[in-house]
């Protein structure tokens, strides 16, 4: 008998770069030929329904013209392919539609699409041939807006989303925003959603710029969305930076998110996320407002912004909000009778309730009486 230690302390250098324009399809190539990801030269693209025709597979086309071996991997656009089985075995499988047509670990998966597309290629990217390196070109504002900073990847399952994942950086990051103009408008104000969130906790001259942009960006100008990609991007990442395995300070991001993810499970999802999450910044000033972290015209703007970017600021009719309470109320991270909340201080900062703690437990009754009190 006895034992053997396995020494694996590893440095890893993860860094990689966000690129920002207007248009990016050629600087992507030019990436490539210029040997971003070293010698490999066979591309697995993956993409969604929709993305497929507006850009990927010009992507796919392009890779084909420059002598690579590329093969497109189309899944169902929606968050329902978020699944194992998307990444395994029904008939979109990505995983398994890869290994028939040879690819091995000399490859690269390059993610085309929003944030469901770049959560699964990810993931696929960290678990195929026990890793291979991918790179995402993101075209939608969420997925500039959030889920392009700070390697989270993960598919949902049955009982909730995004719990089977791992941690996994991408190569580089193209953000794309000329692809936002054929994004829905419903989908744009979803974005905006994380956005304003941004500003409100970390940066109080990016929340004005919102204020006086919002009908720049909701019209895709070139240059005012240009800004909050990157402001989007600064902040997620310092926080991010800060904190990158989720402990203390990572935790204020999840700024709205309590009331709002509710809102998007009782709503059956027939809210988008950022709408729900609109709707749970509403309740999030309002309790701030409460605690007496904001004044009443601090939150009027919170409320006015949101609204000025056609996100719903008001609970709609068809959510019982006893429901609501309920559901957050038997939560499993409710403990002794308390949910813990995030809360703005002012507009731009995050209250730090206990070192190193930045959200405030709160008794059920409270968050009753602010969620019956919401219009
Ligand atoms: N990893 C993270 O840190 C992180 C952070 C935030 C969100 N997310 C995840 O991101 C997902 C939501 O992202 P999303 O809103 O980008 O979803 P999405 O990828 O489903 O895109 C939304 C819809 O827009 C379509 N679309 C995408 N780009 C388009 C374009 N340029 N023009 C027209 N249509 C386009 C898609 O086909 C889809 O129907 C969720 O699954 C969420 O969990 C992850
Ligand atoms: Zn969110």
């Amino acid at each position: 008998m006895g034992s053997f230690q396995v020494e694996l302390k590893k440095w890893v250098d993860d860094s990689y770069e966000i690129e920002i324009g207007f248009g990016l399809q050629q600087q992507f190539i030019k990436d490539i030929k210029n040997g971003l990801v070293g010698e490999i030269k066979k591309f697995a693209v993956i993409t969604d329904s929709v993305v497929k025709d507006l850009y990927a597979e010009k992507i796919y086309q392009s890779l084909l013209e420059q002598g690579y071996t590329a093969d497109l991997f189309v899944f169902e656009a929606g968050e329902k392919s978020k699944t194992r089985k998307t990444k395994e075995n029904i008939e979109d499988a990505i995983e398994d539609a890869m290994l028939e047509k040879g690819y091995r670990r000399d490859c690269c998966i390059i993610a085309v699409g929003g944030g469901v597309v770049t959560d699964l290629a990810g993931f696929v990217a960290g678990t195929f041939g026990r890793g291979v390196p991918f790179i995402n070109y993101a075209t939608t504002l969420l997925a500039a807006a959030d889920a392009s900073v700070g390697g989270k990847t993960a598919v949902d399952t049955p009982l909730a989303t995004n719990l089977i994942g791992i941690f996994n950086q991408p190569e580089k990051v193209y953000l794309d925003i000329a692809t936002w103009k054929t994004l829905p408008k419903r989908q744009i104000s979803s974005g905006l959603a994380e956005t304003i969130k941004h500003a409100c906790i970390a940066n109080k001259d990016f929340f004005e710029f919102l204020e006086e942009n919002i009908d720049k960006i909701l019209a895709i100008d070139k240059e005012a969305c240009e800004h909050i990609a990157e402001e989007n991007c600064r902040i997620k990442y310092k926080v991010v930076m800060q904190d990158e395995k989720e402990s203390g300070l990572r935790e204020i991001l999840n700024l709205g998110h309590t009331v709002g993810r509710a809102i998007e499970t009782v709503s059956d999802y027939q809210l988008l996320h950022g709408e729900a999450l609109s709707i749970g910044m509403v309740a999030e000033v309002s309790l701030a407002k409460k605690l007496g972290y904001v004044t009443e015209e601090e939150k009027n703007r919170v409320i006015a912004l949101l609204e000025q970017a056609k996100l719903p600021v008001v609970i709609p009719e068809y959510i019982d909000r006893e429901k609501l309470v309920k559901k957050l109320y038997t939560d499993k991270k409710v403990k002794n009778g308390q949910l813990r909340f995030v809360v703005q201080q002012g507009i731009g900062e995050i209250v730090e309730y206990q070192e190193n703690n930045f959200a405030i437990p709160i008794e059920e009754s409270v968050a009753r009486e602010i969620i019956m009190e919401m219009k």
